[in-house]
């Protein structure tokens, strides 16, 4: 079996549809025929100030979402990155092996950073993708489900791991991107043009999938689409009922061509609300899972302790493996 690794950034009280539809659908998908480990990457979050309890609620509404929307704890490794330290050791090793200026030419690094200007980047957002690389490449994954704006950090990834490996022996397994389908991607829903983010200048467009159905029928409704008349897949000319279309047919399992037959004499009004409906039937009951988990601690934190003693079994392994290979000196076993 394949092993597979992701991370989802806990930078958010909800995941949104663009996470579910485009992520953590095809991870739930990816668990029953590889071997997967799905961590919530809460130390890459320290790279966004944010206050203590809200990281820590954060934190756990992530993992609570996760399982709540499939991510199976019995048939994948599901973990809380600081829970399992070696991301940290691996990730100094790959430090001294990024050249500086190859960690520059990352271009996440080089849009945040010009953003808020070199003074008020922090250092982790530089050594950002070589933290990545170290999650992906502790578990000697095979696979890395992620959005194509990853892709280059899982090229970074494959480099230092081929570094890694000719500096000093086979050690480190080469993952691949496994780049998640471009059907599921999901826009704005104000600005039909732009992927559905959590970072949109406004909350408007995008379905946060822990809100209440009114509130994001409301947002459905007010959705910004063309002026003319027929529901029809056209992402050229009609991307705001194209959008539509897409979030329709992923959540109720119907073909494009059958939602737009239903619609064929209707207007977007009806359309709107049948769509508000399909989000609001598709997340209650995962809404109510997730709030099931969260006001169980107990039970969550038992989920979480024997996730990152799967995953530390494998991690250690390999940590120890390439500190020997590096030439550590190994502590001796008392
Ligand atoms: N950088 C990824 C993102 O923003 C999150 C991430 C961290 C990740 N570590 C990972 C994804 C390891 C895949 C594998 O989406």
């Amino acid at each position: 079996m394949k092993r597979v690794l992701s991370g989802i950034q806990p930078t958010a009280e909800s995941f949104h549809l663009g996470n579910y539809l485009g992520a953590v659908k095809q991870w739930v998908e990816l668990q029953s025929e590889h071997d997967a480990f799905y961590c919530v990457v809460d130390l890459h979050a320290l790279t966004v100030e944010t206050d203590p309890a809200v990281l820590r609620r954060r934190t756990l509404a992530s993992v609570a979402q996760l399982i709540a929307l499939g991510v199976d704890p019995q048939k994948c490794t599901l973990f809380i990155q600081s829970h399992v330290p070696e991301h940290n050791q691996l990730a100094w090793v790959l430090e001294c092996l990024t050249g500086f200026g190859e960690a520059g030419r990352m271009t996440q690094f080089k849009d945040k950073s010009q953003k808020s200007g070199s003074d008020r980047t922090v250092v982790g957002l530089f050594t950002y993708p070589i933290l990545q690389a170290a999650d992906i490449m502790l578990y000697q994954a095979n696979l890395v489900p992620v959005g194509e704006d990853q892709r280059q950090h899982i090229e970074l990834t494959r480099d230092l791991g081929e570094r890694f490996n000719s500096r000093f022996g086979a050690t480190l397994t080469i993952p691949e991107a496994y780049i998640l389908k471009s059907a599921a991607k999901i826009n704005d829903l104000q600005d039909p043009l732009a992927k559905m983010s959590k970072s949109a200048a406004s909350n408007s467009g995008v379905i946060d999938i822990l809100d209440n159905p009114d509130i994001n029928a409301k947002k459905i409704k007010s959705a910004v689409t063309d002026t003319g008349k027929e529901v029809v897949f056209d992402e050229k000319n009609k991307p705001g009922i194209s959008n539509l279309l897409t979030i329709h047919s992923a959540l109720s399992g119907k073909t494009i061509a059958d939602i737009e037959n239903s619609f064929a004499h209707k207007g977007y009004g009806e359309f709107k609300s049948e769509v508000a409906d399909v989000v609001a039937t598709y997340f209650t009951p995962i809404r109510k899972k997730a709030e099931e988990l969260l006001a169980d601690s107990q039970g969550l934190q038992k989920i979480l302790a024997e996730g990152a003693d799967k995953a530390r079994a494998v991690a250690s392994a390999t940590l120890a493996s390439a500190y020997d290979a590096i030439g550590l000196v190994p502590p001796r076993k008392r």
